[in-house]
């Protein structure tokens, strides 16, 4: 990491303290680490780009979003794996008692990139062999346990202690418990997406780097359910998208990223799942849209240790943070094993019937075993005896071509006259069967794409031989779209014009500032500071006007800080085009009654 990227850090976290983007929770009580709240300017910008989440992978696929409960009971988490697999390796220091992610110790000390992926053995014995010392006190660690740490947060649901219940680690458990419904809302038919935009909770051994580890955060997921027999993405939508992929292969090599487009890395085979590939494609133009930096952006594939108990194929979203790749979306193939999970643990029923296109006639072996005969011979275990005769009928047929069948009942064999076993074969006609879809998930940790944002749109300059810091993010995601001002604030028909300007714009729908306090200069830097994109300003050429319709008033671009005399009028217009994107600044330069100042 150089001193440059680590600046650029440390500039973000003061910004975002000071002007409310995010901060450390509770401050007043010392503050709890993992814990932060999102101020005005971060609220906004979060809502902003949750927004802009669910207009392309909810509206624009024609997906639906649900919101369900954050605590859910224990068998969820027993069914879906997350209370014997959801861990990390904790190490505690003997002498302060700290507690360390000890394969965080190993990457933070060595050339090892994803110690997750290495057996907890092997980590115990490369911290004795790097001489690995505490971090916080010093304190030699070799030979000490490295245990695995369950990371999920317990409660009671209702007073005493007889239901335990989770906070979720993760959203997706509240939808997959709630297929069963799910389904019927979908009217039976794959493939369907349901998505949630909601809270997750891990209590993090370490949390770290601000909002990069934390212990509540917000998670965007889309599970995608499909027949993965029938369904197929719609692939030729992205397959000219370029994708810049780190693969697992490469990462155990000496390659590094290669620049593929989605097709060539479908039909290279470095990109195992058309599903896969396809939200790759699709959430490439997404970060894009949304400021992510694409030179410091990369897709990196799951070394197999690494990949989490659920995941078949699993690909990162990965930006660059202050020197370290930072993984900001999980791409996850999940296959059935959380619906059959489910369906194992649960009354529900987590299967689709799935239509043939004609009916089929199938040759069901059966049996039908006389009990006035199996009775009086074996007592108590004649009915289990039946029952295993039918599941031998279904799974070895021929076993019935002999005189006696064997079966095995609690250990015990017995052997059964195969005319009392009255088996035979029996023509059915099903018109289709009950399958229990796939599922491909994307999932996006909201607060991790908040900070890489608003770390990948920080930059300085110097604007009139003053230091200036702006924040360039995209409009559609600015926390405040527009701020009006009063030339100077001592003037009560400047002030008066500008607060209705104001009102006429807020009127309008957009996110509208005001800022009469200090020089007309230091308002713009701001402004420019928390990435407002346009100032609107009121001064004295717009009274010369009595009439509404004739006044101008400056409007200023943030990036460019070029300003431009536009007709108050049109101003909610102008306006509305450039947050649509149908005009820019520059091209507003081109109209007849538009005048650079
Ligand atoms: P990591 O390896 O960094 O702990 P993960 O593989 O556990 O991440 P996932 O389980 O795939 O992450 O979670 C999906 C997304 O949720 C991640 O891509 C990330 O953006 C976000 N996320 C996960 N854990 C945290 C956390 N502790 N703080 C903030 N965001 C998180
Ligand atoms: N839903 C993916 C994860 O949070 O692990």
């Amino acid at each position: 990491m150089s001193e440059g990227e680590n600046t650029e850090l440390e500039a973000v976290a003061e910004l975002a303290k000071r002007r409310g983007f995010f901060f450390q929770s509770s401050g007043a009580y010392g503050g709890v680490s993992g814990f932060y709240t999102y101020g005005p300017e971060g609220a906004a910008l979060k809502r902003n780009l949750e927004d802009a989440w669910r207009d392309r992978f909810v509206t624009r696929e024609g997906h639906m979003e649900v919101s369900a409960p954050d605590v859910m009971p224990e068998p969820v988490f027993e069914a879906s794996g997350h209370l014997d697999g959801f861990d990390d390796m904790i190490l505690e220091c003997p002498e302060c008692g700290e507690s360390h992610r000890a394969d965080h110790l190993v990457e933070d000390n060595s050339d090892v990139e994803d110690a997750e992926a290495i057996p907890i053995e092997e980590v115990q014995e490369m911290i004795a062999d790097l001489g690995l010392t505490c971090p916080t006190c010093g304190a030699d660690l070799a030979g000490e346990p490295v245990e695995e740490f369950n990371l999920m947060f317990e409660t009671n649901i209702g007073p005493g202690s007889s239901q335990p219940g989770y906070l979720r680690p993760e959203t997706a458990q509240g939808i997959f418990v709630e297929f069963p419904r799910l389904k019927e809302y979908a009217r039976g038919q794959l493939p369907f997406g349901v998505a949630q935009v909601g809270n997750a909770y891990r209590n993090e051994i370490s949390p770290r780097r601000a909002l990069v580890r934390v212990r509540e955060f917000t998670q965007a997921e889309l599970e995608h359910f499909i027949d993965p027999e029938e369904d197929e993405p719609p692939i030729e939508r992205v397959a000219d998208v370029e994708l810049p992929l780190y693969s697992a292969e490469n990462q155990n090599g000496e390659g590094g990223i290669e620049y593929l487009t989605v097709r060539e890395a479908l039909d290279e085979d470095v990109v195992g799942s058309e599903w896969v590939a396809f939200y790759l494609g699709l959430a490439k133009g997404w970060y894009e849209r949304v400021g992510v930096d694409m030179d410091r952006f990369r897709y990196r594939q799951h070394l197999s240790g690494e990949r989490a108990h659920y995941a078949v194929d699993c690909w990162d979203a990965e930006a660059e943070l202050g020197g370290d790749w930072v993984e900001i979306t999980g791409f996850a193939y999940r296959s059935d094993y959380d619906l059959s999970k489910h369906a194992a643990h649960s009354d529900g029923d987590f299967t689709l019937f799935k239509q043939y296109d004609e009916p089929k006639t199938v040759e069901r072996p059966t049996v039908d075993p006389d009990m006035s005969v199996l009775g009086p011979e074996y007592g108590d275990v004649a009915g289990d005896i039946r029952e295993e005769l039918q599941l031998l009928a279904e799974r070895d047929p021929e076993a019935f071509e002999a005189d006696t069948v064997q079966v095995t009942v609690d250990g015990e064999e017995y052997g059964v006259d195969t005319d009392v076993a009255n088996f035979a074969v029996e023509e059915e006609t099903e018109a289709g069967e009950h399958i229990t879809p796939h599922v491909v998930e994307p999932s996006f940790g909201v607060g991790r794409l908040v900070y890489t944002v608003l770390t990948h749109a920080y930059g300085e300059d110097e604007v009139d031989g003053e230091r200036r810091s702006y924040l360039q993010v995209p409009t559609e995601l600015a926390p405040t779209f527009v701020c009006v001002a009063p030339l100077v604030s001592n003037d009560d028909p400047l002030v008066e014009r500008a607060e209705s300007v104001r009102e006429r714009l807020r009127e309008a729908g957009f996110e509208v500032d005001y800022d009469d306090s200090g020089s007309i200069g230091r308002r713009y830097r701001r402004q420019d500071e928390v990435g407002t994109p346009f100032c609107v300003t009121v001064d004295h050429e717009t009274l010369e006007r009595d009439d509404y319709d004739a006044e101008t008033v400056t409007l200023r671009d943030r990036d460019s800080t070029e300003q431009a005399r536009v007709p108050a009028a049109d101003l909610p217009e102008l306006l509305a085009d450039l947050q649509a994107g149908d005009a820019t600044f520059d091209a507003l330069l081109d109209r007849g009654d538009v005048h650079r100042v």
